[in-house]
């Protein structure tokens, strides 16, 4: 509920001052070669040191590669959050990266950031300057076989400070205040970050149009006759009385 009265608030700030740059091509960072046909286009809200964020960011590639390019296609945006100090520029190192390699990088180095949060954090970093923590950035490029000398130039570089910029714009835009955030086609979903791959393909499987597994879940839960247990998401249980139907990320409606 609190998140629904924010994004009220934000449409209405985004409808009255709102002006973000034109992208000149998507926003995001595709998975390996995914399709822009895929039906389910998965959109990853993550934080570059966001804890919660790296406990999604594995399964999210389990996802993508369960399914494979042709069913679903993972776009990562980041979302660097101002109390995160030091990840406003991890998101720019991923930007350089992906120009660096062509996206080919891109992916490892988000997992490489993810492995060395703990050294990024604020308290690691209190005393350490900004060159200090962009040479960390560059040795992890430089262990993606990347020109550290490259990133560092693009580290000063207006293009790469105006996409980072962007994509954590057109994130607000969307109404989202935390991470991790996702999105199927579009559309938010309230999955929680410990989401398992069985989690995500109890809700992608039903998308596909596949049989959806039948939970166990359902038989453990306790509502009254007459009523229909509804798992509207993996783990959130409500029950339908008469007339209303269990619709899927968002419960028992009419
Ligand atoms: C993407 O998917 C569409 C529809 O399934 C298919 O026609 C197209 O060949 C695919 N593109 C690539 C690059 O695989
Ligand atoms: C990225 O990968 C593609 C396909 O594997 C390859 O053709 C291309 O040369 C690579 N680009 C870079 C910059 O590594
Ligand atoms: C930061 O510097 C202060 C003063 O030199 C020192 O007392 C403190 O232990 C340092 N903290 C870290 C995390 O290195």
């Amino acid at each position: 509920m609190k998140y629904s009265a924010l994004l009220v608030v934000s449409a209405f700030i985004g409808a009255v001052c709102g002006q973000v740059p034109l992208p000149s091509k998507p926003l995001g960072f595709t998975y390996g070669k995914g399709n822009t046909s895929a039906p389910i286009q998965l959109s990853a809200f993550l934080g570059p040191l966001c804890p919660d964020s790296l406990n999604a960011f594995p399964t999210l590639l389990q996802v993508a590669d369960h399914y494979g390019s042709q069913n679903v296609r993972l776009i990562t945006h980041q979302f660097p959050l101002p109390y995160h100090r030091n990840s406003f520029l991890a998101a720019k190192g991923a930007q350089i990266v992906d120009v660096l390699s062509s996206g080919n990088q891109t992916y490892r180095w988000l997992g490489a950031v993810y492995a060395q949060i703990n050294e990024f954090s604020n308290d690691a970093t209190h005393n350490k300057t900004e060159s200090v923590v962009q040479a960390m950035y560059a040795s992890i490029a430089t262990s993606l076989q990347l020109s550290g000398n490259a990133f560092n130039v693009m580290y000063k570089d207006s293009a790469i400070e105006e996409s980072t910029r962007l994509d954590w714009k057109y994130t607000a835009t969307r109404g989202v205040a935390w991470t991790p955030a996702f999105m199927i086609n579009d559309v938010l979903i309230q999955a929680e970050p410990t989401w398992t791959l069985k989690d995500w393909s109890q809700v992608i499987d039903g998308l596909l149009g596949s049989q959806r597994p039948p939970s166990k879940r359902e038989t453990l839960s306790s509502c009254k006759i007459g009523t229909k247990t509804c798992e509207y998401l993996p783990g959130k249980v409500e029950c339908c009385t008469k007339g209303e139907a269990c619709i899927p990320n968002v419960g028992c409606r009419c």
